[in-house]
Order: structure tokens, then sequence, then C-alpha cells
């Protein structure tokens, strides 16, 4: 395979060359049904999404990142895509998203469209094309279908499960069982197939022809399958379960990085391209693999998602991400929440240890402490945003909202709620449509009721009521991101400060070369209030009674 044609990109700030945008960027996640809908149909689109660009821009973000807007059925929120090329009817039409793209271009944000290479839809031509033909045909061959085991081939060919519970393979009328790590609806793409490898060099040209300044891989450490299909002897139950084993057979395998290899090679043909995977795996020198100078610009580091309410543990997992991308010349990816998780002012609200996945349908739902979980998202924003690298914001993080976790049963939308027999909530609770506006039907949403029912409460979280209050957490983004640009993006080294053990500090340069002084971070995740360091100016502050001396338990400030 080609070697980049151009691997300077991804080198670091420096005094000569301004570090690439998304290095140091921070990155609005728009899960497009949910965010805002412009015909009144109850659900997201790219009108909305076109009205609120003035918005996003106020905000102080550097780029957007869509979540899949092309044809689909929706069976698994258009993860589950029937044409890359088109786009789904109920948000627009391909006219409207190359408008929104050179609308947002205008506004100085940058799009990340969101392809999904591991599987297709049910729906897409290809897999109509394979059932209607032949076993051992080649429409058959792009996908993986196979026969079955056992007398007449009535087991699948393995022990796979998918990942919204259940057995991995569905079988045809005809008897052969094709592969779906997720939905039965989303069958999974053979990627040892030429034609497949092609097509996606194809879809990924189209969209860089229209703009489109990044792509987010969805699924990147799952596409490649050992072709031996041996049995796994273990469930796949969250997007994390097996990273751990051994040449697992179908996470995180190493044939996958030559592909991603020929991605980078036809980006870098063109100017400033960037893309970001979805990779679930196993440790930080795993993931630093899929950055290397040749591979992905960003990975995700899911592991700073997952940490629980700890110091210590923050501390232990910046350090290593950190160290792991300056390995490969690269910078860690931050991420809180996003549409597959609790929320995290939600997660933050429940005791250390606990499996928020299974708490959303089995509770206890009273050991939620609603408002310590809000103090400390906030906290949790400003830890982020001062790290260096590049931070997403999931849409709605930026006004707090919480995880909806007692969504009534029957308005349930994601297909893990039946795949996993009704044993798992699944992830509308963090899809809920955001509120815009203290009153209406949904709450400015859109003109009608939307998809999923808002909490009342939104009302008080609404951007209306939220917008020109100094205490509001929306006026803390604001606040905080534009500090972050104008004072942290030059410099991509983060120093530990002395603090007691349950307190996060750290200091980062403001200039390029280091001469420009320095903002230090506090995050006090203890519970008792700790005395703060002399400082000349309070920049940020997460906790409206801010004073000058102390830190309460669960605030964070910026401190010049
Ligand atoms: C990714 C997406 C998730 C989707 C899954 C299958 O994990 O983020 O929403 O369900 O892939 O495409």
């Amino acid at each position: 395979m080609s070697q980049p044609t151009n691997p300077s990109t991804q080198t670091p700030a420096s005094d000569t060359e301004p570090a690439p945008w998304w290095r140091r960027g921070v990155v609005y996640q728009v899960y497009v049904r949910s965010f805002a809908d412009g015909n009144g149909d109850g659900t997201g689109d790219i009108a909305g999404l076109r009205s609120r660009i003035p918005y996003l821009a106020a905000l102080g973000i550097d780029a957007i990142w869509i979540n899949p807007w092309y044809r689909s059925p929706l069976a698994d929120g258009g993860y589950d895509v029937a044409d890359y090329r088109a786009i789904e009817s109920r948000y627009g039409t391909i006219e409207e998203a190359e408008a929104l793209l050179a609308e947002a271009k205008q506004a100085g944000i940058r799009v990340i469209v969101d392809l999904v290479p591991n599987h297709t839809s049910e729906e897409h031509a290809w897999f109509v094309e394979a059932l209607a033909a032949e076993p051992g045909s080649a429409a058959r061959a792009r996908y993986h279908i196979r026969p079955g085991k056992g007398p007449g081939g009535a087991e699948p060919p393995t022990d796979w499960t998918s990942v919204f519970g259940g057995p991995a393979w569905s079988r045809l009328p005809d008897g052969e069982w094709y592969l779906h790590l997720f939905d039965s609806s989303q069958p999974d793409l053979n990627w040892d197939n030429p034609e497949v490898q092609a097509e996606f060099l194809d879809i990924f040209t189209f969209w860089l022809d229209r703009g489109a300044d990044g792509f987010r891989i969805d699924v990147a450490h799952g596409m490649v399958k050992d072709m031996a299909f041996p049995d796994l002897g273990a469930s796949t139950d969250a997007l994390l379960g097996g990273a751990t084993i051994d040449d697992h057979p179908f996470w995180d395998r190493d044939g996958l990085h030559e592909i991603v290899r020929g991605w980078r090679s036809l980006l870098d043909r063109y100017d400033d391209r960037m893309m970001v995977a979805e990779a679930w795996v196993a440790s930080a020198e795993r993931l630093a693999r899929y950055l290397r100078p040749d591979e992905y610009h960003q990975s995700f580091n899911f592991d700073f998602l997952g940490t629980d309410w700890d110091a210590a543990e923050f501390r232990r997992i910046v350090t290593e991400a950190v160290a792991e991308a300056a390995n490969v010349g690269s910078t860690p990816t931050w991420v809180l929440s996003n549409h597959d998780v609790v929320r995290h002012p939600t997660r933050y609200g429940l005791p250390n240890g606990t499996d928020w996945r299974t708490w959303l349908l089995d509770g206890p739902h009273d050991i939620l402490e609603a408002d310590l979980g809000a103090r400390r998202g906030r906290a949790a924003n400003l830890m982020m945003l001062a790290l260096p690298g590049s931070s997403y914001l999931y849409m709605g993080d930026e006004l707090g909202l919480p995880e909806v976790w007692d969504l009534p049963l029957d308005v349930l939308d994601d297909p893990v709620w039946e795949r996993s027999g009704h044993k798992a909530k699944g992830r509308d609770g963090c899809r809920v449509p955001l509120p815009w506006q203290r009153e209406g039907s949904s709450l400015g949403f859109g003109d009608g009721d939307a998809w999923l029912p808002q909490p009342a409460e939104w009302s008080g979280l609404s951007v209306e009521a939220q917008t020109g209050d100094p205490d509001s957490t929306l006026e803390l983004h604001r606040r905080a991101l534009s500090v972050r640009r104008t004072e942290l993006v030059d410099n991509e080294t983060i120093e530990w400060v002395d603090a007691p053990a349950t307190v996060l500090a750290f200091e980062r340069p403001t200039g390029s070369d280091g001469t420009n002084g320095s903002i230090q971070c506090w995050v006090n995740m203890g519970d008792e209030p700790i005395e703060l360091p002399a400082f000349t100016e309070l920049l940020v502050a997460s906790d409206p009674d801010q004073d000058d001396d102390t830190l309460a338990p669960n605030a964070a400030v910026w401190l010049r």
C-alpha cells in the first residue's frame, strides 16, 4: 500500500507551523435526529441543523461531527446505511447536505461525517442482491454469508454473539447464515473482498469532493474478521466485550491497519482532511497503533470516558494517553459523552463502580445524586477542555443535560432493547432531543412533538433559559471555549502540579515556546474543600460561588 504523501500533518505545533486544526480542535457531535427539527415532523434534520449554525459558531467550537445522515431505515439510528451517497429523506436531501457543508465552512466550522464500513443496512442494494443470489456467488462474497454447522447446517457457523445481544448470525431462507455483529438488519461486510475495499475508497472520495473535512469511522476495531471463523467461547455483550482476548476473531485485528493506510493515503491527497477512529480496544498501547503517522489522525480515548470520579485514575489515564500518543507523534482525543453512553452528569451522580449500562433498567434508581452529578459534570468538562489534544463535546454537554434514564419503555427505539430480550434499556436516554426554548411542545426542538419525549424540567436547561445567565452551564462553556481558543492551543505540553491525592492539578503553557506564562487547571475530586495556590487571574470556574481561596469538592477552576 502506498505511503502518505503528506506525513507532515502529524507533526505538532511549532513556532513556524501551526498545528493542524484537528490536533487541538473542539468538535461538537450532532446526533442529527435529535438536534433541531426544521420541518416539524418530530425528527431532527439538516434544515434544523442549518438554522442553528449561528448558535454553534457563537459557542466557539471548531468542527461538528454529524452522526450518519445517509439513506437508512433507521433501525439503528442511521448506523444501518442503505446508500452511502444519498441523504435519508427524513433528514433532507443531498443538496441540503451540500448547503450545510458550505454554510458551516463560511461560519468557520469544519464538518466531520460518519462513515460506517463494518456493516450496511439489510436494505443496501448489495445485501438485497446477495439475498437474491446463489450460495457461493460473487454477490454473497461481499458479506460474510456461510453455511451453518451440524446436521443440515442448522447451527450458526460460530458461537459469536451480537454486541446488541443474541447470536451474531441469522439464517437466510435458503439455509445459509450471515454475520451481523450488531442488529440482524446490519449485515457485516467482508473486508477481504476487493470490491468492498474499492467501494469505500469511492465513498470517501464522494464526500471529500463535497467538502467533508473529516470522517468519524464507526466500529474501526471491527472490520477485519478471522476468516477461519473459530468459536470464541465468550459473549460480546458490550462494545468492549472480549477486547482483551488475544487474537480475537473480530475485534482489533492487526489486518485492519493495512486498510486504514489505504484510506489515509487517499485523504493525504487533499488538504487538511482528517479521520477519527471509534476503536474500543484493550489498552493505550493498542489504541496508539491506530494513530501511527500513516493511519488515523485521532482515536477516541474511551478509557477517559469510562473512568470513575477518581483523581488518581484520571491522572493515570491522562499520563498514559499523552505518552502513548506522543510515541506515534500524535495527541490524545478526549470525550466524556456520546450517543452510545449514559451522559456523564448522570454517570458521575452514581457511586463509583456502578455499571451504568445495567443501572439504567435495573437501578436502584434512588442511588442517583443528580445535583452532585451535575456539579461534577461541569468540573469534568473544564478538566477535559484544559487538556492538550482534541476534545469532543456531545450535543447538550454544553447545557449540562443529564441522561433521561426514566424514559417509558414503550417509547424505546434502540435495537438493544428488543435484542437483549428487554434485559438492557439501550441508548435512547442520551438521544432525547435538545431543548432550545423554555416553552413549546418540544421546547423549541421543532414545531410538533419530538420523537422521544423531553422531561418538563429541561425547560430550565434550554438554550433560551441559560443564555445570558453568567452562572449557567452554557455560559461556562462559552467562556471556557473562548479562553481555550486564545490561550491553550499553541502548546501541547502538560505538567502535573503537586496537589492532594484526591485533586487533579496540571499546568499548561499558554504560548508556543513556553515564555507567555501558563494556566493551571485544578479539579477537586475529594470530599473536602482545598486551598488554592496563589494566582493572578481566575479565568473560569465550574462553581458559580467560587472564591479566591478555596476549591470546593466537585469543582474545577482555571487559574493564571
Ligand atoms: C457504533 C455507533 C453505535 C452503533 C454501532 C453499530 O458503536 O457509535 O451507535 O450502534 O456502532 O454501527
